[in-house]
């Protein structure tokens, strides 16, 4: 096999290294102009973050079980050392003393190992004893991961307007006490990882896992999905909003009273609504209305994130556009999604073709006026400001880095 390899390549001429090193040149620059087209994010995911009583947990833990593989490492290795050095060949020209049949030094051997698997053991039973119960009383939030988005339910918390409060790509969650996460997926395997709150969960279809997180500290953190789930794995973000307690509680009161305010007559925000809720079927434009729900609308799908608070949200395509760009991004998000974000079963709205699942479509047609009249309807879509839990919410930034949090 790998001869057959090296047969191939000696048989089509190298390029010559001036040509070569051109195009590693080229590779390198067209990488970096495909990696700054979509944008990082400046947070950083992190592990140690002790902000959270479940990674204060886990790094004693992982304290312990670092401190005996240490034990085990030296004692290991200094046998070995004064084994080898004692019974060297050279200066022992006889077999050496076989232990075979020595009880006591056979049943220390096996007693060092079980003893330190037990403490392990009795140490991990104990942080999960001490992580897994979930207290009565502890808010709960259902997630459901589908490719490639997310959406945050308050189960129990019913609207106003009918149905449970959601939102999508964005966890607004209280700080200073443990809250319980409930994961599920939609579709394929996702990966729950907000690691500055928590540790993570496999979300699976059909499934349900629970677990428990917390932070002391209200900010902004970033989330990312963490199992390889198609071509927009890398692009399922979020962001988790940890908020003081009368802050979620206002956030979570201004989202049950929540209607989506009625757009003036003859505004660009009533066109967008109609075409949102209607579509345009002279030209075969869905509505949008069919996947997506805005609280206090007949607008009611499920398929999409829920849209009833997307003015207030700062992120864009599962948090693949931050702040500006966000802003930015939103027209041609909604001209041609799956050009902008790949793999995104939302319908193009410029004619081009799409796919949905597995087959090919082509998209209605909006015009740049339409798209915009659309864009400026779900930008209306606001939470009072007081219910903001993006105002002045500190960005966690890297807090691991000296000064890094903002
Ligand atoms: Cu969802 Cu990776």
């Amino acid at each position: 096999m790998l001869n057959t390899i090296q047969d191939r390549q000696s048989r089509t001429r190298r390029p010559s290294r001036a040509v070569r090193t051109t195009g590693s040149l080229v590779a390198a620059l067209g990488l970096a102009a495909l990696l700054s087209g979509c944008q990082r994010s400046d947070q950083t995911l992190f592990l140690g973050d002790m902000a959270s009583g479940y990674n204060r947990e886990v790094f004693f833990m992982s304290l312990w079980a670092i401190a005996l593989s240490v034990i085990i490492f030296v004692g290991v290795s200094a046998a070995l050392f004064y084994t080898v050095q004692k019974f060297r060949e050279d200066k022992n020209p006889n077999a050496p003393q076989q232990f075979h049949g020595n009880n006591r030094l056979e049943t220390l051997l096996v007693a060092v190992p079980v003893v330190i698997v037990i403490l392990l053991s009795v140490l991990t039973v104990r942080s999960m004893a001490r992580l897994n119960p979930v207290p009565a009383g502890t808010p709960k939030i259902d997630i459901l991961g589908k490719q490639f988005w997310w959406n945050f339910a308050y189960p129990a918390t019913t609207a106003d307007a009918g149905g449970v409060v959601t939102n999508g790509n964005e966890m607004v969650m209280p700080a200073g006490r443990l809250v319980t996460l409930n994961v599920t997926s939609g579709d394929v395997v996702h990966g729950f990882w907000a690691p500055n709150i928590g540790g993570q969960r496999a979300a699976i279809p059909s499934v349900v896992r629970t677990w428990n997180v917390d932070t002391d500290r209200p900010g902004v953190y970033q989330g990312n999905c963490s199992q390889l789930c198609g071509a927009s794995h890398a692009n399922m973000r979020y962001k988790v909003i940890a908020l003081s307690q009368e802050r979620y509680d206002a956030f979570l009161a201004a989202a049950k009273a929540y209607r989506a305010p009625a757009p003036a007559a003859g505004s660009a925000e009533e066109r967008g609504y109609n075409l949102f809720v209607n579509g345009k079927p002279e030209t075969g434009a869905l509505a949008c209305a069919a996947c997506h729900r805005v609280q206090g609308t007949p607008a009611a799908g499920a398929a999409g994130p829920d849209l009833s608070f997307f003015g207030t949200r700062r992120t864009l395509g599962a948090g693949m556009w931050e702040g500006d760009k966000a802003r930015d991004m939103l027209e041609p998000w909604i001209k041609n999604s799956p050009e902008v974000k790949p793999g995104s079963l939302m319908p193009t709205y410029d004619g081009s073709e799409y796919t949905v699942s597995g087959k090919k479509q082509k998209g209605g047609v909006l015009t740049d006026d339409e798209i915009g009249d659309i864009a400026a309807y779900l930008r209306s879509l606001r939470l009072p400001d007081d219910a903001d839990y993006w105002r002045d919410t500190p960005v966690i930034k890297n807090i691991s880095a000296p000064g890094g949090q903002q």
